[in-house]
């Protein structure tokens, strides 16, 4: 009897104890960082809670030396960076087949730790701006077991081809070490985010005209991308659905059957095997550590033919073809070197993909288009390039829409998933930008429209942009720069007065009001503004009369 209890209390304590283990099990599991869909928006949370990547990207041999990277780290902490995005050199991580050196990624998360940053990981894998550069010297000197992709001369190019399983057997296994070692050595989650491979492209021919490419050319279009086209029919990208019907629509056939006899075909078919191959490294990547994954597209100019830009990455173009080829890949996302910033975002943003930027040219107007960017686009990530660049005056402006953006953090992760947020970005020629939020129709414009602003004779205007975010239907916080904004009442009949406007800033999530500006600074009562190149938060409460 005695000997039934015990054995029953053990066999209690042993379930206890494997429901704790499971529930501990799951905690760590649930505090990976990863995506949540959350009302309108897609949230990346960070220890569970939703994170904005306030970045720089390094420039690419930055990370290469830890030593190189010491003085950069002050820098990147007075630019209030909360992330920076930084490669690992296949070459580097693995100098002889099966022989790892996780040395440059344990001191990048250390220091990184130290400095109170986050990292984004970028694979430097098979694939760098198109090219095979990365790619170990075993890798690039053997070129019968790793082959490379060759143009229509039959002229071989340094660009490993997609098409050959024992480069991608060779690249699933760096990637999938190098996953399986950030689970390993990374319970506090300094790494958030991983960049597979690097700019993806064909280059300087729409295809690649090697053996195994030309077998695959004749065969039939995968059923996985006909499925997709079938069922995605009313959600197809216009650009894509237009090839696809220009044919009559086809169910099967080669790919020139289905899609017709044209670059832009070679270009479709490359994405895929892109596509394809790239989901494989991650999926083996995901299968050890499951970080949110993403890869990034060099934008091309509009007239450039496929073949004369790095061709077939994850461009808005051939933005399904990648959906279909890739399901663990996360994130298709830009890098703008491209004029036209609004533009892209609006394409990028088309089918819920969430907006993350990598790599913005580190230029005039950069502080301006990250407001715009979480403001207008529920944005994940926005890191100019080569944020360690010499030119510290460059780094001031981003730096202080950062300090300003962790203040506000807490706030918009808040509002963002019921809608509660707006952006502006407003250049020398933009009209200005009317937008409903809360009681009120607001109009932006920029701070120089005013005659009397001291910018106002500037032959050159930096850009100005903003984020407004309502925490009540008549009360708002604003940050931003170079931004006039007015407000009427959706009521109508009414008009729209100010009982307060202040400045002030946040303590965590308590906000700490510092000067009134009920004056001059707001025109007596008939706008909110931020001068152009100053960086404020005000807190702002309307009344209509
Ligand atoms: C885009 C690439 O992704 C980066 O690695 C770097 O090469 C920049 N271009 C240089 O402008």
């Amino acid at each position: 009897m005695y000997l039934f209890n015990l054995k029953v209390l053990l066999t209690k304590v042993l379930f206890v104890c494997l429901l704790c283990l499971g529930a501990l099990g799951a905690q760590a599991q649930s505090a990976l960082p990863r995506l949540v869909k959350t009302g309108q928006s897609t949230q990346l949370l960070v220890d569970g809670k939703p994170f904005f990547v306030l970045g720089g990207e390094l420039g690419n041999s930055t990370a290469s030396s830890t030593i190189y990277m010491q003085p950069v780290w002050p820098k990147l902490k007075a630019m209030h960076l909360n992330t920076v995005i930084a490669p690992v050199y296949w070459e580097l991580m693995e100098p002889q087949e099966g022989k790892f050196d996780f040395t440059l990624v344990d001191d990048l998360l250390r220091d990184a730790r130290k400095n109170q940053m986050r990292i984004v990981l970028l694979w430097f894998g098979t694939w760098k701006n198109s090219m095979s550069c990365y790619a170990p010297a075993w890798v690039k000197t053997d070129t019968k077991r790793f082959p490379r992709v060759e143009s229509d001369l039959g002229i071989p190019e340094e660009i490993m081809t997609p098409f050959e399983p024992r480069n991608l057997e060779a690249d699933c296994k760096a990637f999938a070490q190098l996953m399986q070692h950030l689970k390993a050595t990374d319970d506090q989650h300094t790494v958030i985010t991983v960049q597979v491979e690097n700019e993806i492209g064909m280059l300087p021919t729409a295809r690649s005209y090697d053996a195994r490419a030309n077998a695959a050319f004749k065969q039939a279009v995968p059923a996985a991308l006909m499925g997709y086209l079938q069922r995605e029919k009313k959600n197809l990208k216009p650009e894509f659905a237009a090839l696809w019907q220009k044919q009559g629509a086809r169910t099967k056939g080669t790919w020139e059957e289905v899609f017709g006899r044209s670059l832009a075909t070679d270009e479709l078919f490359m994405a895929w095997h892109f596509a394809t191959y790239t989901n494989a490294v991650a999926a083996a990547g995901k299968a050890a550590y499951p970080l949110p994954m993403y890869v990034n597209a060099a934008l091309n100019l509009p007239g450039v033919l496929p073949g004369k830009y790095p061709s077939a990455g994850p461009l808005p173009h051939v933005m399904d073809v990648w959906l279909a080829g890739a399901p663990a890949i996360d994130i298709l996302a830009p890098d703008f070197y491209n004029p036209d910033f609004k533009h892209w975002c609006d394409l990028y943003t088309r089918g819920g993909n969430p907006l993350f930027i990598p790599e913005h040219r580190f230029e005039d107007g950069v502080a301006a288009k990250a407001y715009f960017a979480f403001g207008n686009y529920n944005c994940l990530a926005f890191s100019p390039f080569a944020i360690e660049g010499s030119d510290t005056l460059k780094g001031a402006p981003i730096g202080k829409a950062y300090e300003l953006l962790q203040q506000i953090a807490p706030l918009l992760g808040k509002q963002q998933p019921a809608g509660q947020v707006r952006g502006f970005l407003l250049q020398k020629d933009s009209a200005a930008r009317v937008t409903t939020l809360g009681d009120y129709r607001f109009t932006a414009k920029h701070e120089y429209t005013l005659g009397w602003s001291l910018g106002a004779k500037k032959a050159e205007w930096s850009p100005g942009g903003g984020l407004l975010i309502a925490v009540a239907p008549d009360e708002f916080y604003l940050v931003g720069t170079g931004i006039v904004l007015t407000a009427e009442p959706l009521a109508k009949g009414k008009r729209a007065g100010y009982v307060r406007v202040e400045e002030g800033h946040f303590e965590g999530e308590q906000w700490v009001p510092g000067r009134r500006l009920n004056g001059d600074e707001d025109h007596q009562g008939r706008h909110v503004r931020v001068p152009g190149q100053e960086y404020m938060i005000q807190h702002v409460k309307l009344y209509t009369y």
